[in-house]
């Protein structure tokens, strides 16, 4: 019997065996072809996954038009996702594609007009809000154990040697990384930016031709401030991938590493005088049932096609992810505060 989703998978390096596997789970889904301007890529992919006899091209319109897909995945190289996402919608296809969005925010902003016009389906990857500590520190967040929050900060430092397209960015950081922790901070506190000044730099001794490190102070809706300072050059004593988070409300504190179970201390007597007051611990459990990361994602896409509605991250949510990149990129440009 014919199977409801028919995908045709765009980019073929790295990121696209955990969605071709992903894919091989659903029996819903069928696998119609492969993708990637380097069809030798295209070939290794099916290879490795026993998939030889699906068809490969260098060309995803020929390939759309050939398989009869009405589902794209796009895990290509960022500059490429514009492109590839205009096509697809275009050809009547959904589009689930790799963060981040785009590489500028025209482009952002037409893609969002392109699934808006043609009422199609256009998700993105944001894996890092699939994971049940995330979860977890954003009920606590938002249930009001520590009050009402005013302060997030996220530290991210981590020596990474990547090589590729990232080595050739001009901002490597903001854009391929920090839209995880940036998209992280709006899930948290479930609210959305309005403004940002950044300091973006590239640090003695950095390998990157681009800038690969930042710091930023956003400013929320409500007035909650959230500094971000990161560097994919940092070698040593390296964070979580997931950041190191803290979040300050007006009863106390959340704390997450980015790897254990998050955990609040919150005052433990509002009536208490005198100098400092006394805090209790709160423990917390993992209670969210998900799978972990792009797994997680892609199920909450699917189940999104299925039952008729947005996914989390579909592209006009995503997109504001995307205005702190950018509007954090703008600000560095011009040292001066942005509004996003
Ligand atoms: N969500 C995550 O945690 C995560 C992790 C790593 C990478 N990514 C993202 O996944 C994407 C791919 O990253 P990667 O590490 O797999 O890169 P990669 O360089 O290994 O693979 C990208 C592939 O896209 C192909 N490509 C480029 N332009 C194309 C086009 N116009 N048409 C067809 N194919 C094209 C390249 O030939 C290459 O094979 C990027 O957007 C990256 O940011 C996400």
């Amino acid at each position: 019997m014919s199977k409801k989703f028919k995908v045709v998978m765009v980019g073929c390096g790295h990121m696209a065996h955990t969605w071709l596997e992903y894919a091989l789970t659903r029996p819903d889904t069928e696998m119609m072809g492969l993708v990637d301007l380097n069809l030798e890529t295209a070939r290794e992919l099916a290879a490795r996954h026993g998939l030889e006899h699906l068809s490969v091209f260098d060309d995803l319109a020929q390939a759309l038009s050939s398989t009869g897909a009405n589902l794209v995945f796009d895990a290509s190289a960022p500059q490429a996702h514009h492109q590839i996402t205009h096509i697809a919608l275009e050809a009547g296809c959904d589009v689930f594609g790799e963060k981040p969005m785009a590489t500028s925010i025209l482009e952002a902003q037409s893609m969002v007009l392109a699934a808006q016009t043609t009422g199609k389906t256009f998700a993105v990857m944001q894996n890092r809000r699939y994971q049940k500590p995330i979860r977890a520190l954003r009920t606590l967040v938002q249930d009001g154990t520590i009050g009402v929050p005013g302060l997030v900060s996220a530290e991210f430092f981590i020596g990474a040697h990547f090589g590729g397209f990232r080595d050739a960015m001009d901002s490597p950081l903001l854009l391929d990384m920090a839209i995880h922790t940036f998209d992280q901070a709006r899930f948290i506190v479930g609210r959305d930016p309005v403004s940002v000044y950044c300091h973006e730099y590239n640090p003695t001794g950095s390998w990157y031709t681009g800038k690969a490190a930042a710091s930023c102070i956003f400013e929320f809706e409500g007035g909650v401030v959230f500094t971000y300072n990161g560097s994919w050059c940092a070698e040593g004593a390296r964070t979580s991938w997931d950041s190191a988070w803290r979040v300050v409300g007006s009863q106390g504190t959340a704390i997450w590493n980015g790897t254990d179970v998050p955990y609040a201390e919150v005052v433990a007597d509002l009536e208490q005088e005198g100098f400092l007051r006394d805090s209790q611990r709160v423990e917390i459990s993992l209670e969210w049932q998900g799978q972990d990361g792009h797994y997680g994602a892609l199920d909450e896409m699917f189940t999104a096609l299925l039952e008729k509605r947005a996914p989390e991250t579909v592209c006009t949510d995503n997109i504001k992810s995307m205005g702190m990149v950018f509007g954090a990129v703008e600000s560095a440009r011009i040292k001066r505060k942005v509004h996003i």
